[in-house]
């Protein structure tokens, strides 16, 4: 796809996040991102939060880019290329938790739609709380978690994962968020012994490997991910430690 589309639904999904659709028929797997170029202002990475002939991302407004695009409405183009990145691997695994952190619960929705699987999606708060609905629209089990206890259990996203791995027995855990959340849901996968692939962002130019800007350690999160197994999560010194701003500077992340 490196295409303009038509914007052909716009969704509120809370006070900072909109959902845009658009018609595409490339074919794409849960888990891959698309990069979405707004004119005059930047081109950022968003993964699918739909991935059949209709297509969406999912926007929470924190910056330029994506304040610019919450202004677009139904019948506006973007202008989109991708799908890139690697994917969920789903093949095979029988029973899967899905653990969502804030609006990377857009990068899960397409795997709970292919899978019916349970799901973990958490929040700092009620409000911030998204794609819950369309979850349970595919899955019976769609347990909510918020850190200041404003709705469902009280506690955050990796808790209320631990509580349900140990009592429910999974073969696979998929999970997308901040990189702290992901960094201790990988560290309880571990210890609970059940296999993780997780989700993971750095800042994005090309989107398809050649650049170089979104390496950790010595993969492309853009190519070799976004989506990382245990073993590889394993060998990474910089998950959860550090990333690189858009200049190329190492921030750490605690
Ligand atoms: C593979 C991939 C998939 C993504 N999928 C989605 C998605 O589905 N929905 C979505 O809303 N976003 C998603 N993102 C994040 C999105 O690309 C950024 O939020 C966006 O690039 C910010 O652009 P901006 O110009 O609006 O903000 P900027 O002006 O670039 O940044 C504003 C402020 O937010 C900080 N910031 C930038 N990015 C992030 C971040 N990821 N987390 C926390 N703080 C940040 C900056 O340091 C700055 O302080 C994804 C990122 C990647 C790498
Ligand atoms: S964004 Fe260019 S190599 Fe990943």
């Amino acid at each position: 796809m490196n295409n303009v589309v038509k914007i052909i639904g716009k969704t509120r999904e809370s006070h900072d996040t909109f959902t845009f659709d658009f018609k595409s028929d490339i074919p794409a797997k849960p888990g891959q991102f698309v990069m979405v170029w707004i004119p005059g202002v930047d081109e950022i990475p968003m993964s699918l939060s739909k991935t059949g002939e209709v297509k969406s991302i999912t926007v929470k407004g924190i910056g330029e880019a994506t304040n610019a695009l919450h202004t677009m409405n139904a019948g506006d183009y973007m202008r989109i290329r991708g799908p890139y990145g690697n994917g969920f691997d789903l093949n095979g695994k029988k029973k899967i938790l899905a653990v969502a952190g804030g609006v990377g619960a857009a990068a899960l929705l397409p795997a709970i739609a292919e899978t019916g699987c349970d799901t973990v999606i958490g929040a700092r708060t009620e409000k911030e709380i998204i794609l819950d609905k369309q979850a349970k629209d595919y899955s019976n089990n769609v347990w909510i978690s918020t850190d200041d206890g404003t709705r469902g259990y009280h506690g955050n996203a990796v808790e209320l994962a631990k509580e349900k791995i140990i009592s429910e027995k999974y073969d696979l855990v998929i999970g997308c968020g901040p990189e702290i959340m992901l960094f201790f849901l990988h560290k309880a996968c571990k210890e609970l012994k059940v296999d993780c692939q997780l989700s993971l962002e750095r800042h994005m130019k090309c989107g398809t490997g050649v650049c170089g800007c979104c390496v950790i350690d010595a993969e492309r999160v853009c190519k070799d991910g976004p989506v990382f197994t245990s073993e590889q999560l394993d060998g990474l010194s910089d998950f959860g430690n550090r990333k690189r701003d858009e200049c190329g500077c190492i921030i750490n992340l605690r």
